[in-house]
């Protein structure tokens, strides 16, 4: 089987990651014509309402279980099993995606063994699909918490200010020095009709390999603000088919 294609979605916080992450995954579905996996790795959820899916089992609430229950869990075949029944049930189905919410993080105490199957079953599950699409939470803690052993795109989103383009050179930089193999790095800038001045020069010498400028949509404002899902938007919206022209970018 190919390898997935993975694309992680990070940036400086309420930026439109999560918004960018969800019309990514429907324009990916609609180009491979095929079911794409959507990670929520924010442990503020929030990709799944954006998707418009039912809330699952996250993979924290899973690690505390699997924990609890440890001693109970027998050895070898029968723990993977297990895990790999749990799994299941962490996975929510959508209409050409399937959600895996990581939830929180790790709490004190002893996960070394379980963080280890549960990577082992994502790297597994990831490539059972053609697109897998990362929603990160803020900031750029998370990359050391990383779900899979690779970004084929990173994604950079900013807010046309500077500060947005500084944590987003700021985050590329650190996924270098933490020697995550990233394949192309992106600048994302969302509701921003033209790029800011000064932005060019920044951007030239941060190593982005490409820069895609996003509008601002009412529509998507509006039906985020009512809790509404933006599977509800028309395929002719702006903004859907700007990011549909990302989708289409990739490899
Ligand atoms: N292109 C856009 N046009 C209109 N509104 C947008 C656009 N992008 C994002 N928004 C709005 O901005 C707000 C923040 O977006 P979103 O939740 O996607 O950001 P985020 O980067 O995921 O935030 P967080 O850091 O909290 O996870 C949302 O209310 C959303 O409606
Ligand atoms: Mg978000």
């Amino acid at each position: 089987m190919p390898l997935a294609y993975i694309v992680a979605v990070a940036g400086k916080g309420g930026v439109g990651k999560s918004t960018i992450s969800a019309l990514l995954v429907r324009a990916l579905a609609e180009r491979a014509k095929a079911v794409v996996l959507a990670i929520d790795a924010d442990p503020n959820i929030n990709l799944g309402e954006k998707l418009g899916a039912p809330a699952g089992k996250t993979i924290g609430e899973l690690r505390e279980d699997l924990l609890r229950h440890a001693d109970s869990l027998q050895a070898g075949a029968s723990k993977h099993e297990t895990v790999r029944y749990q799994m299941a049930l962490a996975k929510v189905e959508g209409q050409g995606f399937d959600l895996l919410t990581m939830g929180r993080p790790e709490g004190p105490g002893c996960y070394c063994y379980i963080n280890n199957i549960l990577r082992t079953f994502i790297d597994e599950a990831v490539d059972h699909y053609p697109y897998v699409i990362i929603d990160n939470e803020a900031g750029m803690e998370h990359l050391s918490r990383r779900t899979t052993k690779r970004m084929d795109t990173l994604l950079l989103v900013s807010d046309p200010t500077s500060l947005g383009v500084r944590t987003a050179i700021r985050i590329l930089a650190l996924a270098d020095e933490m020697e995550i193999k990233v394949g192309r790095k992106v600048l994302v800038m969302n509701r921003a009709e033209r790029l800011p001045e000064g932005v060019m020069e920044m951007v030239g010498t941060a190593g982005f390999d490409d820069v895609v400028l996003l509008p601002y949509d009412d529509e998507v404002d509006d039906l985020i603000s009512k809790g509404r899902p933006l599977t509800e938007l028309t395929n002719d919206d702006p903004l859907f088919r700007k990011v549909m022209g990302l989708a289409y970018s990739l490899r």
